[in-house]
């Protein structure tokens, strides 16, 4: 079954062009084989072996060797390479398919069979997400993928209507991510498949459908265990869509736009069209382009901007071909990052006819910028300096696991927007395509990033295996469908990668991915991110900028982190610099910071930065760190001590946290939990105290200050208490009960004002926070009294009922004047009236281990998460109520529109 979306249904017009994009969201049935033991043999290659339990050890534990055994198995290898053909350059290394239909003859391929006990789902769906979570030091996936069951073997079908009258068409399946080794069989023919689970591509099940009747769609997915460091969700996690087109029509992300030189007068854009001819018949062609103007919904708008010439193209039988032409936009509407520019957008539209028929019509989004990278200044965007003030970002969306989701990404990118943040870097996999749509439209900056290994595993089953042979493919598919976003400015190849240890041979291969990169899009720049790699190595010297994960600030660089052993560097900035003095250099990883939003743990650090340890920042009981938020792992800065080297080094071009969100899997330093503590927002979205250190150096202009802890130590009177204040002020005066406890300036290299030494006494604190000497912002905790009641606020009272649309209810825990009880747990329980869903719930506890999906659980530090959907085509009100024991209800209406 499928939705429509785009174009559709104009194919009995002769003059209508015949694309057609349909989603294939609903209908689905899904299985997943109970253990391994128990999966069929129809596997892409034979896997090495590993022991079980293999994948929960701290990420820098030496990896458990994996040994090849003898397999039995159906390996299905060749037949699923050519699949990878269009991205291969050189003719000679292309694939054949050789002769049968492997797996042809297995059930769950077959049109007759019977489907009907599995399970119904709806696409993006995530098998894993839903748990359960598997506790202990025994369990078969341990922390660092999350403790969720994203490993295994699994079965995905669907049936969908091909009319007989479109026979004669092209017919594509298009996949934007499928979690992982996906082989695709339809009507009983193996068509090809993907390994790499974050990739985008496309079958042309042309050869196998059936006009006139329903066809049979079955995908097989694997997902290896101990194949990855972090969660990464397992199954149709993204979009599927079936495409139809003319055989003539313009080629797989077809068009390439770009703007070589712009100006407020005007920009020149350049435009090539890849036209495949896939029928039997020569064609003499034109493609006609037109440009019009995007309004900020994404909207195509107005009367067309500029026209390129059309182009003519004669393709034999079989032939591609591509077409380039050029077209100056005056006064062009630049895209640029806000507040001081804004993400304007221009969509191009191309029209291929024959003999006046219109065989296909495509569109092509992109921007007009100027990017300038510049080695002592920084990043330039239409010539103006734009420090990056970035966050990296994981693919998950917390609770909703991997299954992609628009609103869901835009939160997160809302809230790191908030927080001052004008880009991200993708960390460590292709995006889902609609996130980089989100940044276009935003206007972040973005690092796009593919590969966290290359040849050197990081764990036993990771990409290294498939390396080989997908590296090319891989890199040229994800460059080609990103190249048009104008946030992408600068494609990021690799994330401390192993060759970093293997000098020249190293260097080898970083130098194959900069010349694929390079070919596939001369326009940006490349980057790879170093942790060890030194100036005087070969592989820093490959890439053009120089990328580095916390070298830049030093490692282990602070008297807190003296007695600590591993790797110890200096801040490495200047050496970089002087080694490379063409080259920009920025911090595409920084901080590492780690905390439990809203725990806070005595003793406080005196220090500026300290390595998190059992009993001084980190609680291995309870598995919580505090969220004083000067601890780190052993690597590691704070916040406040990369910003000092950011500022003291001026020709960086900024950086990238570790991370915005925190995210599943690589929950360090406790690898009993679930998720990371590194995040600046928690899983849920509640914003850490450091949001609020970030907002305060990143928007100076924001009349801000925050106090931490909170308020509430009745355990703590008259013991030591320090407070500590964010602020965007320069000076601030802290009063306790009225009482000044002194006011106290920021100095050079200064990004917190601390009170280091108050003595815990019930009531209220209170900063007054100035600027030049002029009240600027205050800010006040006061302690709580006893829960008494729940409030709900949702992020937006209207959604859309589509059935993708989201509401993100904040539920919180307060006393009788509504002030947060800062350290409820109180049991919520959720339900739901009227036409939506409850899709799942969260506290942001990276040790909690109840499901997502659960309608129950606690409060975390006073607060709670509930995720509704409105269901699709139901207008109405959603009631929301959230009921706790011994406490009053919360009861909040969503407006659900058609
Ligand atoms: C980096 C790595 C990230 C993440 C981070 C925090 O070394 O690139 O993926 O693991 O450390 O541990």
């Amino acid at each position: 079954m499928a939705s429509r979306e785009g174009s559709s249904g104009l194919a009995e017009s002769p003059q209508a062009p015949v694309r057609e994009r349909v989603l294939l969201d609903k209908g689905w049935r899904f299985m997943k084989y109970a253990s391994k033991e128990e999966a069929d043999g129809l596997i892409y290659d034979v896997r090495p072996e590993i022991k079980d339990h293999e994948d929960g050890r701290p990420a820098d534990a030496k990896p458990t060797e994996a040994v090849a055994v003898e397999s039995d198995k159906s390996v299905l290898k060749p037949w699923i390479l050519p699949t990878a053909n269009d991205f291969i350059k050189d003719p000679a290394k292309r694939f054949r398919r050789p002769s049968g239909n492997p797996g042809g003859d297995f059930p769950f391929v077959q049109t007759g069979f019977d489907d009907s006990a599995w399970q119904a789902v709806r696409l993006p769906h995530d098998w894993a997400i839903e748990g359960p979570f598997m506790a202990g030091e025994d369990a078969a996936v341990g922390g660092g993928m999350g403790r969720l069951p994203s490993p295994g073997v699994a079965w995905y079908r669907n049936k969908f209507d091909i009319p007989a009258s479109d026979a004669g068409k092209s017919i594509f399946l298009d996949i934007d991510g499928a979690m992982s080794y996906a082989m695709v069989w339809l009507n009983g023919h193996l068509v090809g498949g993907w390994p790499y689970g974050y990739a985008s591509w496309r079958l042309d099940i042309t050869p196998f459908v059936v006009p006139g009747g329903e066809n049979q769609l079955a995908i097989r997915v694997d997902n290896p265990p101990a194949s990855s460091r972090w969660y990464p969700g397992g199954g149709l996690y993204r979009n599927v869509w079936l495409t139809k087109t003319h055989p003539v029509h313009i080629g797989q992300w077809g068009t390439r736009i770009t703007t070589p030189q712009v100006s407020e007068a005007a920009a020149r854009v350049d435009l090539a069209v890849s036209i495949d001819n896939d029928s039997d018949k020569d064609a003499a062609v034109t493609a006609s382009t037109e440009i019009y103007v995007l309004d900020a919904e994404g909207r195509k708008s107005g009367e067309v901007v500029a026209r390129f010439a059309p182009l003519h193209a004669a393709l034999a039988a079989g032939e591609s071909a591509e077409l380039e032409s050029t077209v100056t936009v005056e006064n062009p509407r630049l895209w640029g990052p806000p507040p001081t520019q804004a993400p304007n957008r221009y969509v191009a539209v191309t029209t291929l006819e024959q003999d006046g028929r219109t065989l296909d019509r495509y569109e092509t989004r992109f921007g007009i910028r100027e990017l300038r990278f510049d080695a002592e200044r920084g990043v330039f965007v239409n010539g103006e300096r734009i420090y990056l003030q970035g966050a990296n970002q994981h693919h998950d969306l917390g609770a909703l696991g991997a299954a992609f989701n628009v609103r869901a990404a835009e939160r997160q990118l809302e809230m790191l927007r908030e927080m001052g943040a004008n880009a991200i870097r993708i960390a460590h996999n292709p995006p889902a395509p609609e996130l980089l749509e989100l940044t276009d439209r935003m206007g972040f900056l973005v690092v796009n990033e593919i590969y966290d290994v290359w040849e050197r595993k990081k764990t036993p089953l990771d990409f290294h295996l498939i390396f080989p042979d997908w590296h090319e493919p891989d890199l040229r598919a994800f460059i080609r469908r990103d190249r048009n976003h104008p946030s992408v400015i600068m494609w990021s190849v690799g994330n401390e990668v192993g060759e970093q240890y293997t000098d020249e041979s190293g260097a080898a291969v970083a130098q194959r991915l900069h010349e694929i990169a390079k070919e596939e899009d001369p326009t940006r720049p490349t980057a790879a991110a170093m942790n060890y790699a030194k100036p005087h190595m070969p592989l820093p010297g490959v890439m053009d900028t120089i990328s580095l994960n916390y070298q830049g600030e030093g490692i282990r660089d602070a008297p807190a982190y003296a007695g600590l052993k591993g790797i110890r560097t200096a801040p490495l900035y200047p050496a970089f610099h002087e080694a490379f003095p063409d080259k920009l250099i920025f911090s595409s990883e920084n901080a590492a910071a780690v905390s439990s939003r809203g725990e806070y743990l005595f003793p406080v650090t005196g220090e500026i930065s300290a390595p998190v340890k059992d009993g001084a920042g980190g609680d291995p009981q309870s598995g919580q760190v505090s969220a004083y938020e000067l601890y780190t792992t052993p690597f590691g800065s704070s916040a406040d001590k990369v910003f000092a080297s950011l500022e003291k080094h001026p020709y960086v071009g900024g950086g990238f946290v570790w991370s915005g969100w925190d995210y599943l899997g690589e929950p360090t330093p406790y690898y009993s939990s679930r998720s990371s503590y590194f995040g600046v927002i928690d899983l849920a979205g509640f914003r850490k105290d450091r949001f609020y250190l970030y907002q305060s150096h990143w928007r100076p202009d924001l009349p801000m200050a925050h106090i931490l802890p909170h308020w509430n130590w009745p355990e703590r009177v008259g013991q030591v208490t320090p407070v500590h204040v964010f602020t965007s002020g320069d000076e601030a005066e802290l009063f306790l009960n009225d009482e000044s406890l002194g006011r106290k300036k920021k100095g050079k290299h200064e990004y917190r004002l601390r009170w280091d030494q108050v003595k815990y006494q019930p009531g209220e604190l209170k900063v007054v926070a100035y600027k030049d000497g002029e009240v600027w912002a205050t800010d006040q905790v006061h302690t709580a009294g006893a829960p008494a009641r729940l409030d709900a606020e949702a992020d937006r009272p209207v959604i859309r009922a589509d059935g993708r649309d989201l509401a993100f209810v904040t539920v919180k825990v307060v006393d009788e004047a509504g002030r947060l009880a800062p350290r409820a747990d109180s049991e919520l329980r959720f339900t739901i009236e009227g036409p939506g869903e409850l899709v799942a719930t969260d506290n942001g506890d990276p040790t909690s281990m109840v499901s997502f999906a659960s309608a129950e659980r606690p409060a975390f530090n006073g607060l709670g998460l509930a995720i509704v959907r409105a269901k699709a085509g139901q207008a109405g009100e959603i009631k929301l109520t959230v009921s706790a024991e011994g406490l009053q209800d919360a009861v909040i209406d969503i407006a659900a529109e058609g």
